[in-house]
């Protein structure tokens, strides 16, 4: 306590005053609001509150993506504006955090242009955040016995708790940085992560997400993934699983079995695809065809009434031709997801694909992704409107002027003309649907 009580005097004297102010940033998937609330846990325990006004931070902290570089692109220009905060309020403490300063270029990139930026805090090291804020503002070594780690995940949603069990990521699918930037796959402590969860089911938390870049792979000392998915599922209370992402080489009829078996599965499975044609897919490096995905996703949903399946989707991978690329549209328009996420393909520096010859134009990119949105926004509004005049037990998420928006247990985006309480659990039933989201009342 000792050295929380010596950076709570610094921080005081930097900011010049009792109650400090942070402004958090987050690009990206949901391992990266995950770290983000292990680290608003450590800010709160020093005495921060969190704010959206970005001119009233004492502190600014960025968790970045690296993915696509249109996301990086769109992060540092968010950077570069940070300029002029700085300017103004030399105290003001800046930090950037996640994947995209994980790349030693861009980390280099970002300490010669932007000078002025405090830490750097790549995604490997995310754990190692309070120490380095620690020894960045007292500007001294912490001695190895100090803990630091005294605080807890401070949840953005009471009732919705992101649990990684599983880091980084061993596929090296050729297009992905991920397996770079987060390293390889570690899972977690079993034990800790049974205790986890039974601690924030019993605090409330209704929406379990269990994380991973591929959390099929989970193992720790014996224990699998469906072995996880069962004692999670024994823990008592009202609350759904979810997991994300899941691997199709690595999805078989075994997990599904399980999750046929579960008492609390959301029943939502998202399961990225990426494309419809075999010679993209083996170029992709993704260890699986067209054929069997197929087959897996009939088992899935031979096994599992009324299972709710989304994925992504890349298009414009290196050699694409239009005809495999075809393959996707027919792909799509034979599963039917309920939604995808399409992305267009962006080369990434030391990845395999990145070598490989790019010569489709950005036009036919933009064409063949506007023509995925198209045609699955048809199989959305579809999907949506088969499900009025039918009930659902949704959980309330948001409030907005009079209304509420609520979430089903399979993931679906609810609105209710009435307000409600955060994170009460009601029975509605759905009367229309529009192209995202469906409209309910309550019964
Ligand atoms: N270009 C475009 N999309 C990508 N994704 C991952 N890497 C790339 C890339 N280089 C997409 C994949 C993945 C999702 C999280 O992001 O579809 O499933
Ligand atoms: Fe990237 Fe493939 Fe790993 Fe997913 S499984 S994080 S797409 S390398």
């Amino acid at each position: 306590m000792k050295i929380i009580n010596y950076l709570k005097e610094i921080l005081k004297k930097r900011f010049n005053r009792e109650n400090f102010l942070a402004y958090i940033k987050i690009f990206g998937c949901q391992q990266n609001e995950a770290d983000a609330e292990k680290i608003c846990g450590f800010l709160k325990f020093l005495g921060f509150n969190f704010t959206d006004d970005i001119l009233v931070a004492d502190l600014i902290l960025f968790e970045t993506c690296a993915v696509r570089h249109t996301a990086e692109e769109k992060i540092l220009a968010h950077i570069g504006n940070l300029k002029n905060i700085k300017k103004a309020n030399n105290n003001i403490f800046i930090a950037i955090c996640g994947c995209m300063v994980e790349q030693e270029n861009i980390r280099n990139y970002i300490q010669e242009k932007f000078g002025f930026i405090d830490l750097i805090c790549g995604a490997k090291i995310i754990e190692n955040f309070p120490e380095l804020f620690y020894e960045k503002l007292t500007g001294k070594k912490l001695n190895n016995f100090c803990n630091i780690h005294v605080s807890q995940v401070l949840q953005k949603n009471k009732f919705k708790a992101w649990v990684p069990i599983i880091s980084g990521c061993n596929n090296f699918c050729s297009y992905c940085i991920v397996p770079y930037v987060r390293g390889p796959e570690k899972s977690k402590d079993y034990n800790q992560i049974l205790d986890y969860c039974k601690k924030i089911i019993k605090n409330g938390s209704k929406i379990i997400t269990l994380l991973g870049q591929n959390v099929n792979s989970y193992f720790y000392n014996n224990f699998n993934f469906s072995d996880l998915l069962k004692e999670i599922d024994n823990i008592n209370g009202e609350f759904a699983i979810r997991f994300m992402t899941s691997h199709p080489k690595d999805f078989n009829k075994n997990l599904v079995d399980t999750l046929a078996s579960l008492k609390h599965f959301s029943n939502h499975l998202h399961l990225p695809v990426q494309s419809g044609n075999n010679k993209i897919l083996k170029f992709m490096n993704r260890k699986y065809t067209r054929e069997e995905y197929i087959e897996k996703i009939n088992y899935a949903r031979e096994k599992i009434k009324n299972l709710v399946i989304t994925s992504d989707i890349i298009v414009g991978f290196p050699g694409e031709t239009n005809l495999e690329f075809e393959d996707t549209v027919s792909l799509i328009k034979k599963i039917q997801f309920a939604s995808i996420f399409n992305f267009i393909y962006s080369p990434r520096v030391g990845t395999a694909a990145f070598n490989m010859q790019d010569n489709i134009s950005h036009d036919e990119k933009v064409r063949r992704i506007s023509k995925i949105i198209k045609i699955q926004e048809k199989i959305s509004q579809e999907f949506l409107s088969g499900f009025v005049g039918t009930n659902l037990k949704v959980v309330i998420e948001e409030n907005f002027a009079n209304k509420s928006i609520a979430r089903s247990k399979s993931n679906l985006i609810i609105e209710l003309e009435e307000k409600f309480n955060v994170g009460d659990i009601i029975s509605v039933k759905i009367i229309s649907s529009k192209r995202n989201s469906l409209i309910g009342k309550k019964i």
